[in-house]
């Protein structure tokens, strides 16, 4: 008989009473993170937003009972356990001192940061704080690459020697106003998605990688919005990541 599970779901906690504090009412929140949050039946206990107007909006159409003035109320709530970061990640490592500070476990939207330092500062500061905290990967827990990754364990596909996302989409750039002076764009606000979900896949880190980036015709924007990605793994594993 074939083993037809192919472990696709997430496992779901047991405890869905925690109160989660959400801190940004802005798109990403209101598109998926609330709706999915309802669907699975987790408890939302608060909400802050620098700009109060679209918090108390958010809290309106997901009937949030509290909307909090500051990052240090929504902190303080005593109905807060998880604090769901979802702002620009220039701000991250301020946010995740001051929540790590009060011991509270944590989600952080990705990019956790924008370089490697302050990624390795902000991981610090989670682990000596021994809070719980993570990274909204959310493609890795997609049922199709959950689905992929038990296929590679059990061999079925095979020896794995390339991994590829090859992506044509109109990606509306338009919608982040503050990401168009970025540095660098879509290898940290969009491939990011692709990066991780690879290295779910072959459980396993890069060695190298070589990567070119461009921007769209006529796009004001200093960073890129394209990119070639090629990463290089043991053996002969490799994955590339082409998106336009
Ligand atoms: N995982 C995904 O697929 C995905 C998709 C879209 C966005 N994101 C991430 O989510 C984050 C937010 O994106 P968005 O699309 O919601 O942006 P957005 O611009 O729509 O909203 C950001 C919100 O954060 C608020 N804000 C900014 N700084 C704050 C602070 N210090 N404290 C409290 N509120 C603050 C703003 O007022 C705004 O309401 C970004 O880091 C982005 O990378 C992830």
């Amino acid at each position: 008989m074939p083993d037809t599970d192919l472990q696709h779901l997430p496992v779901m906690p047991g405890n869905r009473h925690r109160g989660i504090g959400i801190c940004g009412a802005g798109s990403i929140v209101n598109a998926a993170h609330l709706p999915a949050y309802r669907k699975a039946g987790f408890r939302i206990s608060a909400i802050f937003d620098l700009d109060g107007e679209k918090a108390a909006r958010t809290a309106a159409a997901f009937e949030i009972p509290r909307v909090c003035a500051t990052l240090e109320e929504l902190i303080a709530d005593r109905e807060v356990d998880i604090v769901d970061i979802a702002v620009p990640a220039a701000q991250n490592l301020r946010l995740v001192e001051a929540v790590a500070g009060a011991g509270k476990d944590m989600l952080i939207q990705k990019p956790l940061a924008e370089d490697l330092e302050t990624a390795r500062r902000t991981v610090e500061l989670i682990e000596r704080a021994g809070v719980a905290a993570a990274v909204n990967h959310q493609m890795r827990w997609e049922p199709g690459v959950r689905a992929t990754r038990t296929l590679i364990e059990r061999g079925d596909l095979g020896e794995i020697f390339n991994i590829a996302f090859l992506v044509f989409v109109d990606t509306p750039w338009h919608m982040w106003e503050w990401l168009k002076r970025k540095a660098t764009i879509d290898v940290l606000y969009h491939s990011i998605h692709y990066l991780d979900a690879i290295r779910f896949l072959c459980d396993e880190e890069p060695e190298w990688l070589f990567c070119g980036g461009a921007t769209r015709p006529h796009y004001d924007a200093e960073g890129e919005t394209r990119l070639c990605l090629h990463l290089g793994f043991s053996g002969e594993l490799r994955a590339t990541i082409l998106t336009n």
